[in-house]
């Protein structure tokens, strides 16, 4: 969201372009602080006022740290998935309303402030020409994806290679089901392969790997392209890999299709959310009925899929199936892996009865 906000400094009219990936509207009034507790500032953000904060940057940091953790541990906890995603919503349009202004060129005029112009090339792809007002939690979350995209996820399944992301694209850090793709007896023959919704190409490469010559990768997300292309270029695999940025799939048909859809059936609230959630299953379901008129004779359809929108009562257990059934295809073979990582094994947290039961699932499917 860019739109031009103004306020009053000290008396002289200022103006900015609001930047925010979420879909709330901008703030309406804004006040410039440099000095405040946590209580006095909730209370102004509650009512509305977003606080551009002119101190010292590291206290600006605790600041807000202050504010989360006091939102957090005043909070009542809501099992009901819809609950708990509308209660995390209220909340960060809470902490948007802590702001930072940024000078054109990545500068930040605050006491003690960091270097912030490669990390917001990374995300925008070319320094900024204006000024900009944007919540500090934000340009705070595009810096910790700067570092994590510098510093690269080892893949086991690429026999520890990197694969990098930065802001906004889904990563595969909860990586067990690459080992499953790693593993799962290919279709024979098997010349070519399409991966949908590549991502960071992680599984393109995957497949690379395991020797398919022809490899199509398509994405609808532009910033998922840029970042896979990038990611095939340095593992060298340009010469196997054609990235795509097309809707599903290509024209023609395929020895092998791969996809891991969006897992969760609800609306994203912002434009970074589309690859974790897919409004009423639409892109998978789609992506089902559609596959079969794309396999050649011995082609099979490749579906990674975990079961979380089941242990969240968001779907019903015999959905997939049918679903597959209904779309001309059967299973073949299914895997499954419990995820590894440490949220799976978190108690506290309000959706862990169904985290901790998840289990992802490599579905095998061929022509009916
Ligand atoms: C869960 S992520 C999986 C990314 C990658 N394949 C992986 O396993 O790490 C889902 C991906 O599907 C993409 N996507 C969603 N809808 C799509 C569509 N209609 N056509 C192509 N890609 C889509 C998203 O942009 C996202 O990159």
């Amino acid at each position: 969201m860019n739109e031009t906000i103004h306020w009053t400094e000290h008396g002289r009219n200022m103006h900015a372009i609001w930047h925010s990936d979420s879909r709330h509207p901008a703030p309406s009034h804004i006040q410039t602080i440099s000095q405040i507790n946590t209580e006095q500032a909730l209370r102004l953000m509650r009512q509305n006022t977003a606080l551009l904060w002119r101190g010292d940057y590291h206290q600006g940091k605790q600041l807000l740290a202050a504010i989360k953790k006091r939102v957090h541990s005043k909070a009542r906890t809501h099992t009901d998935f819809h609950k708990h995603r509308l209660q995390q919503a209220q909340h960060s349009r809470l902490f948007q309303q802590l702001l930072i202004e940024i000078q054109p060129d990545g500068l930040l005029k605050n006491n003690r402030a960091p270097n912030i112009a490669a990390a917001l090339n990374d995300v925008f792809g070319s320094p900024n020409q204006h000024t900009l007002l944007l919540p500090l939690h934000l340009l705070l979350g595009y810096i910790g994806a700067h570092e994590w995209h510098k510093a690269g996820v080892a893949i086991p399944a690429l026999n520890g290679k990197k694969i990098h992301i930065p802001y906004g694209v889904f990563s595969p850090v909860r990586g067990e089901y690459l080992e499953l793709v790693a593993q799962a007896k290919l279709p024979s023959p098997c010349h070519t392969a399409w991966d949908i919704g590549t991502g960071s190409g992680v599984l393109a490469a995957i497949l690379a790997q395991r020797g398919i010559p022809h490899i199509t990768a398509t994405d609808n997300s532009t910033r998922a392209i840029a970042c896979a292309q990038a990611n095939i270029q340095r593992l060298k695999l340009n010469e196997q890999i054609h990235i795509q940025h097309i809707n599903l799939f290509p024209t023609g048909r395929t020895d092998l299709i791969i996809c891991n859809p969006p897992w969760l059936p609800a609306k994203p609230s912002s434009d970074i959310e589309t690859a974790l959630y897919d409004p009423e299953h639409q892109m998978l379901q789609t992506f089902l009925t559609q596959a079969k008129n794309h396999l050649t004779p011995h082609g099979q359809v490749w579906l990674i899929m975990s079961d979380i929108a089941e242990h969240l009562g968001l779907r019903p257990k015999e959905a997939l199936p049918k679903w597959i059934s209904t779309a001309g295809l059967k299973l073949i073979h299914k895997t499954d892996i419990q995820p590894q990582h440490p949220k799976a094994r978190q108690q506290h947290h309000p959706l862990a009865y169904a985290r901790n039961r998840e289990i992802t699932s490599l579905w095998q499917l061929a022509a009916k």
